[in-house]
């Protein structure tokens, strides 16, 4: 991975391939390892660009509140660095479809195009909100395992090979409680993004799981029905890490995406 000096921290990036380029955001607390099969095929025939988000991945902790419209900034900043004139198609999951709404607002003109995977436009219900506060506070008190506990039962489908569950588990564990907390708080307070969906003008696809409990495909569909010029692709048997769950239907439903630029 490359090491960018980015907006005052170091951010580590993959940044691999040639040709049109394709950001993948990752979701929370992730890292841009949720992207691997997605990495390994796109990068054969355009150039991938991979981030682990500020305080997450291989990146030093970051503490205090890491917003939404910090983090595309940093994106920007990142296409700054590898001096990537050119507009990308931006891929984001859940956390990272959050920040989508805000590069959308800052940096719209460098968007060719967007896909969005399990993700929502709409702010957090109060109750969601207060349980981010909860979350934030146990995981400060007991680390990483907090947050591991609550979340993985929600983010898989039942029959997603227990494999891929663990190797999630492993990157959750490894992350930096003051990262959790502060991302935590960031998305607790993020901007209502309901009234920009109709007024995204490149092309969309959005991709969700069956069985994905925190964006549903009902709102996702939804989603799909706002934003003018927009595919939907609901993928049988998987949840809410659906590029990890079903790497080639994801991969050949972007490739597809991806052959129209
Ligand atoms: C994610 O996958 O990024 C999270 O589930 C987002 C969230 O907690 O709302």
């Amino acid at each position: 991975m490359k090491q960018l000096a980015i907006n005052g921290t170091t951010l580590s990036v993959v940044d691999e391939g040639e040709g049109h380029p394709v950001l993948l955001v990752h979701g929370f607390p992730l890292s841009h390892s949720m992207w691997s099969a997605q990495i390994e095929v796109l990068s054969a025939k355009y150039r991938v660009i991979a981030p682990d988000l500020r305080g997450f991945g291989q990146n030093e902790s970051a503490a205090g509140k890491l917003t939404m419209e910090q983090f595309a900034d940093d994106l920007a900043a990142i296409l700054d660095e590898l001096q990537i004139e050119q507009p990308v198609t931006y891929c984001g999951l859940s956390m990272g479809g959050y920040i989508f709404w805000d590069f959308w607002r800052r940096h719209a003109d460098r968007l060719n195009s967007v896909i969005l995977c399990d993700t929502r436009a709409v702010a957090d219900e109060e109750d969601k909100v207060r349980n981010r506060h909860k979350m934030a506070a146990s995981v400060l008190n007991h680390g990483p395992e907090a947050c591991a506990r609550i979340m993985l039962p929600g983010l898989f489908a039942e029959q997603t090979d227990r494999s891929i569950v663990a190797s999630l588990e492993a990157v959750i564990l490894a992350t930096p409680p003051e990262s959790i907390a502060a991302a935590l708080g960031g998305m607790a307070e993020r901007a209502d993004s309901a009234e920009l969906q109709s007024k995204i003008d490149v092309p969309t696809l959005i991709i969700v799981g069956e069985h994905d409990k925190i964006s549903t495909a009902s709102e996702m569909r939804s989603m799909a029905d706002e934003i003018p010029d927009c595919d939907f692709l609901e993928v049988p048997g998987a949840g809410h890490m659906v590029p990890m769950e079903k790497p080639e239907l994801v991969n050949e439903a972007i490739l597809a995406f991806l052959n129209r630029f």
